[in-house]
């Protein structure tokens, strides 16, 4: 087990290659069990939670090879093979194989997903979705077990705007018979990308990317290539970054639209922020930044999964900052490590209140989740000193060599493995 180094203090400067979005990339791989001949996807970030999705396809039966990349896959000798425990539970996005493989076998038993821990995260409206299109799902045992005899179209109001299973109804209804409808679906960036894959599979969507999905059933669908969109959080991240701590820093790679909601924050808060076509420029203006409120909210709103990383650069805002979370209001975390590090931040309900600037100071925190690590290595930059940063295994779920970029760019940042009694120290909180 490694931990992370950061010695705070260095202006980034240069370029960062941002990589194929995470939240895609989760739900694509599972997708591809849906073709009846190999899919090609460029660009995949390679991440941990893209490689236990190649070997969960790999149980059940697929061929597939990723390398510089590109994932390959032929899902012809895919069987229905239960997965109740093992790889799946250690990802949250497991949940898609549940919709692929129902709609490919009209059977699956998946383990309850794991992912980041951010309070309650219930998978009800994906079941809901499941059970109109005809499948029969309980749960025994800490796995669901969806069957079905057919699957027919069917209206489908979401109850609560959802990425999670808007996907995973467009999943299952594709090869479903008939029409689909899904009212009060969500809109981000993935889902359209998800609906561009399955169409050139053979698929017949329109909507994708609005708030009603209509899904006409096909029988078959082939295999096809198909190039990842961009990682709009990735991006973020590093924009968020750029903003603490760089005198130039062009991100590369990006769709500017899908973080517009960042790019007017950062402004708001005093950064220099110039947007290209698919680059955008961020710097630390020389002005004291200012503090700002900010709301979580779905697509097009300012996204849940930058919350964390904004917070350690509201930090050095003057003033008092409130961020509110409404998608996950338990997604604090990071708020106590951040007060190790010096910062005058409190949670009350949904929100956090900060009150800036406060310097931060180098020390041992631990990243409980992926975007809480994000937000650790953010507030690292900033410090002064050195920050060691323990739960690495979250951040690389979902960052491709962060480290690496970051070092591109001029940042004091390693990896050393932790001491013996570390790990165990390490082990135990996690318990
Ligand atoms: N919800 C329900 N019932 C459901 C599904 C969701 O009540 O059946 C609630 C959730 O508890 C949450 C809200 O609806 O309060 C939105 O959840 P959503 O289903 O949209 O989230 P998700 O699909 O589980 C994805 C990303 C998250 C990201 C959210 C919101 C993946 C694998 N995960 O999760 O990404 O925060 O959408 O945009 O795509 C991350 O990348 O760090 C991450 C956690």
């Amino acid at each position: 087990m490694d931990k992370l180094l950061i010695e705070g203090g260095s202006r980034l400067q240069g370029t960062v290659q941002i990589s194929g979005a995470k939240n895609s990339a989760v739900a694509l791989i599972p997708a591809t069990i849906l073709a009846d001949s190999p899919v090609t996807i460029d660009q995949l970030p390679n991440i941990s939670d893209v490689r236990i999705l190649c070997k969960l396809l790999r149980e059940i039966g697929g061929t597939v090879s990723f390398e510089e990349h590109t994932f390959v896959v032929d899902p012809r000798n895919m069987v229905d093979m239960p997965l109740p425990n093992g790889s799946v539970k250690r990802l949250r996005a497991s949940y898609y194989l549940m919709g692929a493989m129902l709609g490919r076998f009209h059977k699956a038993v998946i383990g309850l997903p794991g992912g980041c821990n951010l309070g309650p995260r219930p998978i009800d409206q994906h079941i809901k979705g499941f059970e109109a299109l005809g499948a029969k799902v309980t749960n025994e045992r800490g796995a669901i077990y969806l069957r079905a005899n057919s699957l027919h179209g069917a209206r489908i109001y979401l109850d609560v705007v959802s990425v999670g299973a808007t996907i995973n109804i467009m999943l299952d209804a594709v090869k479903a018979e008939g029409q689909t409808i899904i009212e009060n679906a969500a809109k981000e960036p993935e889902i359209i990308d998800v609906a561009t894959l399955l169409t050139s599979m053979g698929a017949k969507i329109k909507g994708a990317g609005t708030d009603v999905i209509r899904i006409e059933g096909v029988h078959e669908l082939h295999g096809c290539r198909h190039m990842i969109i961009p990682d709009r959080i990735e991006a973020g991240t590093f924009m968020v970054a750029g903003a603490a701590v760089s005198d130039n820093l062009l991100i590369d790679n990006v769709i500017p639209q899908h973080v517009e909601p960042l790019t007017a924050k950062l402004r708001e808060i005093g950064a220099d922020v110039q947007v290209g076509e698919d680059q955008v420029f961020v710097s630390r203006s020389r002005m004291p930044l200012k503090s700002a409120d900010v709301k979580t909210l779905v697509y097009p709103g300012f996204p849940t999964d930058l919350q964390q990383p904004l917070t350690s650069l509201l930090t050095q805002a003057e003033g008092t900052s409130i961020i509110t979370d409404t998608i996950y209001g338990a997604r604090f975390k990071h708020i106590d490590e951040l007060r190790r590090m010096g910062a005058d931040v409190k949670v009350e309900g949904r929100s956090a209140i900060l009150s800036g600037p406060t310097p931060l100071e180098g020390a041992k925190v631990r990243a409980t989740d992926l975007r809480a690590g994000a937000s650790l290595i953010i507030a690292g930059l900033m410090a002064r000193g050195i920050t060691e940063i323990v739960g690495v295994e979250h951040i690389d779920r979902g960052y491709d060599h962060i480290m690496e970029k970051l070092q591109g760019v001029g940042a004091n940042i390693w990896r050393e493995p932790m001491r013996d009694e570390e790990a165990r120290e390490s082990l135990k909180e996690q318990e």
